[in-house]
């Protein structure tokens, strides 16, 4: 049986976590949304990605979806209890599973997280890790030219093993054990990341965290589904952005390594004006 599954990142990032997601659960349906107009949310305040997000989940469950994955750890960080408490249907973020599985794999409980600057400034991260393992020692570090690095692809050159190199340091001289990609985008720098900060470093991706707790929403939601007999829709992909689709459909592509569908240009923030 097949679900809905809606899921927004502020542009093309979230397709990291689309793709484990899709993997675990390839029957599903996926409507997908990447605020490419308002994008990057990192070095944007508070309430903006707030509004941002609230927006963006309106859209997103206006197309009758019946779960939303938050894609976005700088949204995720800044406005997932708000969305939890406004939406009535399940909302999940990419922070929690991740932080689930670091606790996990660390020994020395020396955990180092990495992501932008909003989502680090807002301590999200940090706080969680500690709410899951007493005495840890969270060692957090912005590294806001990662996104740029990669969008423009100069993630295979030279520039960025030195600008890899140079944001991990701190984390290198604080003798992590495990390190946390707090960013959509990280998990394709994965192996540059792991050669700079160490073989024995445990990387956790949180998008196959995340498509694992999205997995067993799933379960609950057909549980409940088969309850009140409610008939299955057919099986749909579609990807909405608020910006050039041309643009999100060629870096899409490059980032998921297969070709996407039609991409559908919309701006949900008129809707609520
Ligand atoms: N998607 C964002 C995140 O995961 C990275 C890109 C941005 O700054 O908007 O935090």
């Amino acid at each position: 049986m097949a679900i809905s599954i809606g899921m927004f990142d502020s542009g093309v990032g979230g397709l990291t976590v689309l793709r484990e997601v899709e993997r675990l659960l390839p029957d599903d349906s996926f409507v997908y949304f990447g605020d490419t107009a308002h994008c990057p949310y990192g070095p944007k305040g508070d309430k903006t990605i707030i509004r941002y997000s609230i927006e963006n989940s309106i859209f997103l469950i206006d197309q009758g979806i019946d779960l939303l994955v938050v894609a976005c750890h700088t949204a995720s960080a800044l406005s997932l209890h708000k969305l939890k408490s406004t939406f009535s249907i399940p909302v999940l973020g990419v922070i929690e599973p991740a932080v689930q599985k670091a606790c996990t794999a660390t020994h020395s409980k020396r955990i180092g997280v990495i992501g932008t600057r909003a989502t680090i400034q807002s301590n999200v991260y940090q706080k969680a890790i500690h709410a899951h393992l007493e005495h840890a020692h969270v060692f957090a570090q912005a590294c806001p030219l990662f996104v740029p690095l990669i969008e423009e692809q100069f993630g295979n050159r030279e520039i960025a093993r030195l600008i890899v190199r140079e944001y991990l340091l701190p984390l290198k001289e604080h003798n992590i054990d495990t390190l946390l990609l707090g960013c959509t985008h990280y998990p394709l720098l994965h192996t540059l990341i792991q050669e700079e900060i160490g073989s024995d470093v445990v990387i956790v991706n949180p998008a196959t965290a995340c498509a694992e707790a999205v997995a067993q929403i799933k379960k609950t939601l057909l549980h409940l589904k088969k309850e009140v007999e409610e008939p299955l829709r057919n099986q749909r992909k579609v990807f909405f952005v608020s910006d050039d689709p041309v643009r999100f459909k060629e870096t899409g592509e490059r980032f998921f390594g297969y070709p996407l569908p039609d991409v559908i240009h919309v701006s949900p923030t008129n809707s609520l004006i």
